[in-house]
């Protein structure tokens, strides 16, 4: 088993911060606004508590694809973020074996300030790699993402095709035991999507444990086997990738064809 993840749940509690003896700059202003009676309801509904997540649980074997699917909203980074041990959770357990990398959303994993070169070095670090491991996988790295020439650029600077691109390579190419991405590839362009589904379709193969979040519906069922489908913090199906995608889209009314190449979309109609 690669991955475990038993009756977690995630309480969020907008706005909880702001009740101590300080009140903030966004407070201050809405009371002047709108007077202190609407204000204080703004800050008690904002104080709302919310669990992104609850009861949920499920496994992914060693070398399995597990898909992630569900409207804006319904907890997939969340329980990704969990994954990745960005947060905790509120209450249940999340366990795995093996070092994981977490393509998360855009902006988290690099260090803005940081060149390309040394934010290479500092996830490949960050995942139990040496010095030299990342060294020997530094072209190939580079390569693949195709940014040779912003290397040496802070990636506050990178476009945010150009940072995911970096991203992914660092990721894909230290061999970790369980990848996990978040919506990564949304704004990669088509010939990088191409190349990243090929390469953790490959990894996957090699034994790599995959958990894949898209709004996607052909990259989910091409990459994964199964996949859960989690609306408002719960699961509410789980399966063959193929059958959980179908639900969702009956759901959302969405066009099973969203996200797919032309020519996958012409052999799925003969
Ligand atoms: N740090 C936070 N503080 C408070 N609420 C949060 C926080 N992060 C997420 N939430 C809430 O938790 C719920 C789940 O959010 P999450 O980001 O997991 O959804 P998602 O399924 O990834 O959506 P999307 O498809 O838009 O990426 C949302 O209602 C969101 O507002
Ligand atoms: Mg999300």
């Amino acid at each position: 088993m690669a991955v475990r993840v038993e009756g977690v749940g995630k309480l969020y509690r907008i706005g909880e911060l702001h009740h101590g003896a300080h009140r903030t700059l966004k407070e201050a202003v809405s009371e002047r606004l709108l007077g202190r009676g609407r204000a204080a309801l703004l800050a008690a509904e904002e104080s709302r508590a919310l669990w992104a997540l609850r009861d949920v649980s499920f496994e992914v074997a060693r070398g399995e694809a597990l898909g992630i699917v569900g409207r804006n909203g319904s907890g997939k980074s969340t329980l990704l973020k969990i994954l990745a041990r960005v947060t905790h959770p509120t209450e249940g357990r999340a366990e795995f074996r093996g070092r994981v990398a977490a393509l998360l959303e855009v902006g988290t994993g690099f260090h803005p300030e940081l060149t390309g070169r040394e934010n290479v070095f500092l996830n490949g670090a960050i995942l139990g790699m040496s010095r030299g491991d990342i060294q020997r996988r530094f072209d190939e790295i580079v390569a693949f993402a195709e940014v040779e020439r912003f290397l040496d650029t802070p990636v506050k600077h990178y476009s945010s095709g150009m940072y995911v691109r970096l991203a992914f390579s660092v990721a894909a190419h230290l061999e970790p035991d369980i990848l996990i991405a978040d919506e990564v590839l949304a704004v990669g362009d088509l010939g990088f999507i191409g190349k990243c589904t090929e390469r953790m379709t490959a990894a996957v193969r090699e034994g790599t444990t995959l958990i894949f979040v898209s709004h996607n519906p052909y990259l989910i069922r091409t990459l994964c086997s199964r996949a859960i489908y989690l609306d408002h913090g719960r699961i509410i199906d789980s399966g063959a990738a193929g059958a959980v995608v179908e639900h969702y889209l009956a759901d959302v009314g969405g066009d099973p064809n969203a996200g797919a190449p032309p020519e996958a979309v012409l052999a799925s109609e003969s």
